[in-house]
């Protein structure tokens, strides 16, 4: 089926009963293709974590057809992308750019998250162009971080400004 994507917005999930049954056809799909997304209960884990924010582009709320979609764990003072994942016959549509200008949204309007970071493995060159071009910050490599022994790279997306130390009383 051919995607329509300038027909496609995005999505805060809500766990909706419709979101949640569309959710778990998606995610089985999706486990099944190229890039081994994660399984089904790998995402409801995430997601019964506090502030886990799942994002995804659709037709509509309710579709049951996604074209991509975002998976950030949401800490106390920063967050960390799980994952992003277009459909492969959506891709280079602009699709991934917006999942994560939605990401960068949401955590821009929580006051306390600084940073956004992310790891990529060294060998994905379509998702390193992606956060390039997003003006993600590349901070630093992890080393065999991979099951396969690859490294990662680390981006980081910085939010709001650091704290104001100089307004704390001096010691001494
Ligand atoms: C990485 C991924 C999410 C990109 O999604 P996408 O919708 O195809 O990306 P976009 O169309 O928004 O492209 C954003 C930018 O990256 C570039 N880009 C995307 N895919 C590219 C590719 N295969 N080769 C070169 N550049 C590419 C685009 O040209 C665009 O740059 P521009 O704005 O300068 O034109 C998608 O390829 C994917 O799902 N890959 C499999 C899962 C994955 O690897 N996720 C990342 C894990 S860390």
């Amino acid at each position: 089926m051919e995607t329509r994507t300038e027909a496609l917005s995005v999505f805060l999930f809500k766990r909706t009963s419709s979101q949640l049954a569309a959710l778990e056809s998606i995610v089985q799909a999706w486990h099944l293709g190229p890039e081994q997304f994660w399984e089904y209960d790998s995402v409801l884990s995430a997601l019964s974590r506090p502030g886990c924010l799942l994002i995804y582009s659709a037709d509509s709320a309710d579709s049951k057809e996604w074209a991509g979609a975002a998976l950030v764990d949401v800490g106390p003072f920063s967050a960390d992308l799980l994952y992003v994942y277009v459909r492969p016959e959506a891709r280079t549509k602009k699709i991934g750019r917006v999942l994560m200008e939605k990401v960068f949204q949401e955590l821009a309007a929580k006051k306390e998250i600084e940073a956004l970071f992310l790891e990529v493995r060294i060998s994905n060159t379509a998702a390193q162009k992606l956060y390039k071009t997003l003006d993600l910050e590349l901070i630093g490599t992890r080393k065999r971080y991979y099951a396969n022994g690859e490294d990662a790279l680390i981006f980081k997306a910085s939010f709001g400004s650091p704290p104001n130390h100089e307004s704390e009383p001096s010691r001494g």
